[in-house]
């Protein structure tokens, strides 16, 4: 059993939850957000896409409760966010090959050299994300770091993703693309964003 640290009322999951059940909106497609921080990309997924359901998981409390009471007040019924460290919390939340995607946008840099084993996308959670999504499932990743984009598009294909824009290649933005609250900033400013859209291959290697 695992726990979601909610202020206001912890709530306990089961192992692997049927989540389309245990929220109850009848939702068919499963997505996961890595540090959804203040929430810009969740709320406007939410307010989107109300036919699928996403998990936003988000280490600091203070910014998962705000944006939980944010979605709570626009009924967003198919928006779970949850506090914690999804390294830990995504393998017990989820079940192998049931995500159809998974969003990673302006991961901390963590700029010096020695602490940039810190980094979320380490060789730990490339294998994670590739055998949480489905056969076909999406990681869409982005960062304003040029050194994090090389060293994630060589990991990830390291890993066993298929790079959709060509090996080592990065991706154009989409301009229907929802940008995270970081990203918006970028957008106004025209500083460069690298971005990666890998898919889990459909056939095994
Ligand atoms: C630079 S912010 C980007 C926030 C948001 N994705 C955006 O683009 O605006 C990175 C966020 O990831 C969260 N984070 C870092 N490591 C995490 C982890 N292992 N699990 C969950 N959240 C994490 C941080 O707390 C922070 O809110």
């Amino acid at each position: 059993m695992i726990f979601s640290d909610r202020d206001e009322a912890p709530i306990a999951l089961d192992l692997h939850p049927d989540w389309v059940e245990t929220v109850g909106t009848g939702a068919r497609d499963l997505e996961l957000e890595v540090g959804s921080g203040h929430g810009g990309y969740a709320l406007a997924f939410a307010a989107r896409h109300p036919d699928r359901l996403l998990v936003a998981v988000e280490q600091r409390k203070k910014f998962a409760s705000d944006l939980r009471e944010r979605a709570e007040r626009r009924g967003h019924r198919g928006l779970v966010v949850l506090t914690g460290d999804a390294r830990l919390l995504a393998p017990r939340l989820f079940p192998a090959g049931s995500l159809a995607a998974v969003h990673v946008h302006f991961p901390d840099p963590w700029w010096k050299r020695r602490h940039e084993r810190r980094r979320l996308v380490d060789d730990g959670m490339s294998t994670l994300i590739l055998r949480l999504l489905r056969p076909g499932g999406l990681l869409d990743f982005r960062t304003d770091v040029e050194r994090y984009a090389r060293d994630a598009v060589e990991r990830l294909e390291q890993a066993g993703f298929e790079n959709l824009a060509g090996a080592g290649k990065f991706a154009e933005r989409d301009p229907d693309e929802i940008p995270s609250t970081r990203e918006k900033r970028y957008l106004a400013t025209g500083q460069p964003v690298w971005r990666l859209r890998l898919g889990r291959p459909r056939e095994a290697r």
